[in-house]
């Protein structure tokens, strides 16, 4: 029923005071059975569409300061500049299996740091599902032995 449901949603959500200022109650993380992980901020727009599709979980890999609470972090470099990519300690489960996704492949760091980051928490990357993959940057070639799947390839 509508009311299981409702139930279902409210018992994942986790609250965090004090989030990301004083007297602020964060409280939006829903957690169920992760199983897709959308990277920040443009693979945030297909991660969830497969998930539902699927009917799978999805966990967040965020830019480094977005996420509440214990997390773990992974830094890497991209074309321009270098960046930390983040995720909640208990958005995956030990031995997960789990697929990345993200919009493009380039140069693989992205990818590379999100594969980092759940091996740190003893998932297993399926592989990596992305739009588009720009071959000459050689990226899946980085992520070996991780498979990259791809929409389109330029
Ligand atoms: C872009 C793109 C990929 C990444 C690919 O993200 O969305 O995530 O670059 O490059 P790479 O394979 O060389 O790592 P970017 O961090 O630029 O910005 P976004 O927050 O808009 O996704
Ligand atoms: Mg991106």
């Amino acid at each position: 029923s509508r009311a299981d449901k409702m139930d279902l949603v409210i018992q994942k959500i986790r609250s965090f005071p004090d989030f990301p200022s004083k007297g602020i109650l964060f409280s939006c993380c829903i957690r169920m059975c992760f199983c897709s992980a959308g990277i920040d901020a443009r693979g945030f727009l297909f991660g969830p569409l497969l998930a539902q599709r699927l009917g799978i979980g999805l966990a967040l890999i965020r830019k480094k300061g977005k996420l509440p609470g214990p997390t773990v972090s992974v830094a890497y470099s991209l074309e321009y500049g270098k960046a930390e990519a983040e995720m909640q300690v208990d958005a995956v489960e030990p031995g997960q299996k789990v697929l990345l996704i993200d919009d493009l492949l380039a140069t693989g760091g992205t990818l590379y740091a999100a594969c980092e980051l759940l091996r740190k928490r003893q998932a297993e990357v399926l592989g990596c599902l992305v739009l588009v993959q720009l071959t000459d940057l050689d990226g899946a070639q980085r992520l070996k032995p991780v498979s990259v799947f791809s929409l389109t390839e330029y």
